[in-house]
């Protein structure tokens, strides 16, 4: 099975890269190496993949200008993780990165995927950062979505885009809605990374409002396995999920929990919200549980128990 995976440096891009192989998948890997965090990082996240078999290739390239044509040709599986990530930081000029990398990169793969033969099935990785503050809690995928932050708004495109090019393509394409993600190799620009990396440091931790706000966490492998099921499963095309770990709690709870974990007390200040940043998430999973057999694996506690190892065999001096 020939998989291509977009986004192969990031954080889920990476991870996933290394289950596909260790299921015997031959995979190529797109990324063009983006400075939204330090690039070493992605570097360092290639360099983890194991490669003996020469199973899988790394194309340095950007979605917006390689040859999509030949990258696709013999492609059976597409995951798109490919993309330009952070809520925080998409209001403003940075916003171009946001729907360049988001829906016009998107948008190129979707006119060369109707070319590709082979292809069996295309994975895109949407957000819960579509349903902004959201009708209902647990929000169900037939909710409305109304994102609060631009981020949220050039990630909803790509997703309508998706669901465009399945109905009148017929391109099978599933949409998977992420919440939150952690787990190790976690970007660093995002709260669990940060934290632990404070916890080490010493440092003091910005809390962004009164650590109230409450995010259904994922583990970054709960968020693999769905990856791989939706790709084996024959789904309409333009099915949509939540992909939600069901580990609901708030900024405050998961600071408890990092002091229980690493045995210390934590330096903490709360300074103002963030415009874009949304109260509370949280996934109603029975969709995917029910077509596809997923649920997550992984609970708060171990997840983060992991995600620590991970932080401190990095930024441990
Ligand atoms: P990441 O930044 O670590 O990985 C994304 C990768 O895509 C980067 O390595 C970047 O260089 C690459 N990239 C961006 N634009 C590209 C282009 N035009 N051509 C080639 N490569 C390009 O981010 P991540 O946290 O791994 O997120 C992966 C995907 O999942 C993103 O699409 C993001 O929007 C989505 N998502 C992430 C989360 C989360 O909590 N991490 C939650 C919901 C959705
Ligand atoms: C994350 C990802 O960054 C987005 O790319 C993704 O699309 C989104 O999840 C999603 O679920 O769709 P976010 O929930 O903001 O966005 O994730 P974190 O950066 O881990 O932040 C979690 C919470 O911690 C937020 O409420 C944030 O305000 C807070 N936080 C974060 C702080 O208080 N301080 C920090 O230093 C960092």
């Amino acid at each position: 099975m020939k998989a291509i995976v977009t986004g192969a440096a990031g954080f889920i891009g990476h991870t996933l890269v290394k289950r596909l192989l260790d299921e015997g998948y031959e995979v190529v890997g797109v990324d063009c190496f983006t400075d939204y965090y330090n690039t070493d990082i992605k570097r360092r996240n290639i360099d983890t993949i194991p490669n003996q078999n020469n199973n899988f290739t790394l194309v340095e390239a950007d979605l917006r200008i390689v040859d999509l044509g030949a990258l696709l040709s013999d492609a059976e599986v597409i995951f798109h993780q490919a993309g330009q990530p952070g809520v925080r930081k998409s209001w403003g000029n940075d916003f171009l990165h946001y729907t360049e990398m988001n829906i016009n990169a998107t948008q190129r793969l979707l006119e060369a995927a109707r070319a590709a033969k082979n292809l069996k099935r295309l994975v895109y990785a949407s957000s819960s950062s579509v349903y902004g503050d959201a009708e209902t809690y647990p929000t169900k995928e037939t909710d409305l979505p109304r994102p609060v932050s631009p981020y949220g708004v050039s990630k909803l495109a790509a997703e309508h885009l998706c669901s465009l090019y399945a109905k009148n393509f017929g391109i099978p394409i599933t949409s998977l809605r992420y919440f939150t993600v952690y787990g190790p190799s976690q970007r660093p620009d995002m709260a669990f990374t940060r934290f632990l990396r404070a916890a080490i440091d010493r440092s003091t931790i910005s809390i962004f409002g009164d650590g109230t706000q409450v995010r259904d966490f994922t583990y970054v492998d709960d968020i693999v396995n769905a990856n791989l099921m939706c790709s084996q499963s024959a789904e309409a095309p333009g099915s949509i999920y939540n992909v939600a770990g069901g580990s609901n709690a708030s900024v405050n709870d998961v600071l408890k929990v990092i002091e229980e974990i690493t045995g210390s007390p934590l330096n903490v200040e709360y300074v103002t919200s963030v415009v874009g940043d949304v109260k509370r998430t949280g996934g109603d999973i029975t969709s995917i549980s029910s077509s596809v057999g997923w649920e997550p694996n992984v609970n708060l506690r171990s997840g983060l128990e992991r995600h620590w190892e991970w932080a401190q065999s990095v930024y441990r001096a």
